[in-house]
């Protein structure tokens, strides 16, 4: 469905998320259909060039990251066609004059702030009192969003000064992801699962993001900020909301974040034993974490599990195990829900090797759901049972009406259509490192090492323990 004719400008727009994400995410929505002729996406960065040297960037990055069975000259010359470029200082006064020239007062506007947050005041302080951003703009801004509580809240305080929370996009990629959406059609609109889902029937939650990239040529970024804060405190926790959150009274960004915001205020704090946090090491040609950080001496993790509790009537007494690293085994992301046993068996343990009922939702690679059941064994044999999944791949099941979108495209076209849902609000974010700020401070106060791990492994051995003394296992990284 098309959306309505809009201004777009991308600040930081030479920049490295620019090029691989939001440039060719509009690509592809302009192949779609999607985006109206008329629209104008506006560069605006220090780099001093003009709009046919921005065009010409901008197809390097099409030709580097988009599928080339995508590439259509006719669609690249229609998108092309609605770039524009401003040089722009964001400190200062250069460029702001032509920008204005250039963002139309009567169409949809949005301002994208892919640069660092140090910059988010500036920018929406010029944007405002410059008249460039009336009250109907949307003002989209990248994560991090801070680094404690007090950044966060600093933060959130220079976009308020400006703009209201309606007018605020804070993208969490995750949440643009396919399958993370899917989870909520799947928790609300079956009936299957929800009468299920408390602490009576789920024996505990397993959420998996496991990398295989390093940290290289992001060293210096990743840390100062490390696992907790690159992926806990937003994408995994995000996610962690989506699974706990109760019912909201309808899919409506508010109604949707009021949920959301409940999880994470009952979230209790993690004790120093029920978390590991580790660094990778070398192998073969590749650096390990240290030389990669560039810091031999740093303390940061590129790898935590931790065990989470969730404090209210439906968790209480289902843990959450968390866990996300660099340089694991495999690229996989899942959530993993498995249930209790049935309260009494009527076949004999001779007869089966019996399991629970295990519900995977896979982020990726390979989108999909799988339901672990107990069935008969097929044959002769008797009465043996056997575990087997009943398993659905989005991409099979849908065919060539899979059209699994990347997650920075979606978002954008929100934004246009103003649909915040996907989008955390300030208040969620302050929440979020409300409730990890004390776990940093913990382990930075006891001077608490990460553990070494080697490289292409699930990672640190103590990690396993993690589950072990709770009688529990991880899932296979694969
Ligand atoms: C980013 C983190 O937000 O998410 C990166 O800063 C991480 O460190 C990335 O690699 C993971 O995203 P995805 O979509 O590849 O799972």
């Amino acid at each position: 469905i098309p959306v309505d004719e809009f201004d777009l400008v991308i600040f930081g727009a030479t920049g490295d998320l620019a090029n691989r994400k939001i440039l060719p995410g509009l690509y592809r929505r302009v192949l779609a259909g999607q985006i109206p002729q008329g629209s104008q996406i506006i560069g605006a960065a220090r780099s001093d060039m003009d709009a046919e040297a921005f065009r010409a960037q901008v197809r390097g990055a099409i030709e580097e990251h988009v599928n080339p069975a995508k590439i259509v000259p006719e669609s690249v010359a229609e998108f092309l066609a609605m770039l524009d470029y401003v040089v722009i200082d964001a400190k200062g006064e250069g460029g702001w004059d032509d920008l204005k020239a250039k963002v139309r007062p009567d169409v949809i506007n949005a301002f994208y702030f892919s640069v660092a947050p140090s910059l988010f005041g500036d920018l929406a302080e010029r944007l405002h009192k410059r008249g460039i951003a009336g009250p109907d703009a949307r003002i989209v801004v990248e994560k991090p969003f801070g680094r404690d509580l007090t950044s966060a809240k600093a933060l959130n305080k220079a976009l308020a000064d400006h703009f209201d929370e309606t007018q605020i996009y804070r993208i969490d990629h995750y949440l643009g992801k396919e399958t993370v959406q899917n989870l909520m059609a799947v928790r609300f609109a079956n009936i299957l699962f929800e009468p299920l889902w408390n602490a009576q029937y789920v024996d505990h939650v397993q959420i998996t993001v496991a990398e295989t990239v390093g940290v290289g040529g992001r060293g210096s970024y990743y840390d100062k900020s490390g696992a907790m804060r690159d992926m806990v405190q937003n994408h995994m926790m995000q996610l962690l909301c989506l699974i706990a959150m109760e019912p909201p009274y309808h899919f409506d960004p508010d109604a949707v974040r009021d949920e959301k915001l409940k999880v994470i205020r009952a979230l209790q704090s993690v004790a120093p034993n029920d978390m590991v946090r580790g660094q990778y090491l070398a192998k073969g040609d590749e650096p390990g974490y240290l030389a990669d950080s560039e810091d031999p001496e740093s303390k940061t993790e590129s790898y935590i599990a931790l065990k989470c509790h969730i404090a209210n009537w439906r968790w209480t007494g289902t843990p959450f195990y968390l866990r996300t690293g660099k340089r694991l085994r495999a690229r996989t992301s899942e959530i993993a829900i498995t249930f209790k046993e049935p309260p009494h068996s009527i076949f004999d343990e001779a007869e089966g090797d019996w399991r629970e009922n295990v519900l995977v939702i896979r982020l990726q690679p390979n989108e999909g759901m799988n339901l672990k059941m107990m069935i008969k064994e097929p044959g002769p044999g008797g009465m043996r049972l056997v575990q087997v999944p009943l398993d659905m791949s989005f991409a099979e099941a849908l065919g060539e009406e899979a059209d699994i979108t990347d997650a920075y495209e979606r978002l954008i076209m929100d934004v246009i259509r103003g649909n915040q849902t996907l989008f955390m609000r300030g208040d969620e974010v302050e929440a979020a490192w409300a409730w990890t700020d004390p776990i940093i401070e913990g382990w930075e106060a006891r001077g608490d090492r990460p553990q070494p791990y080697d490289s292409g492994t699930s990672g640190p051995d103590d990690a396993l323990m993690l589950m072990h003394r709770d009688g529990r296992r991880w899932r296979e990284i694969r």
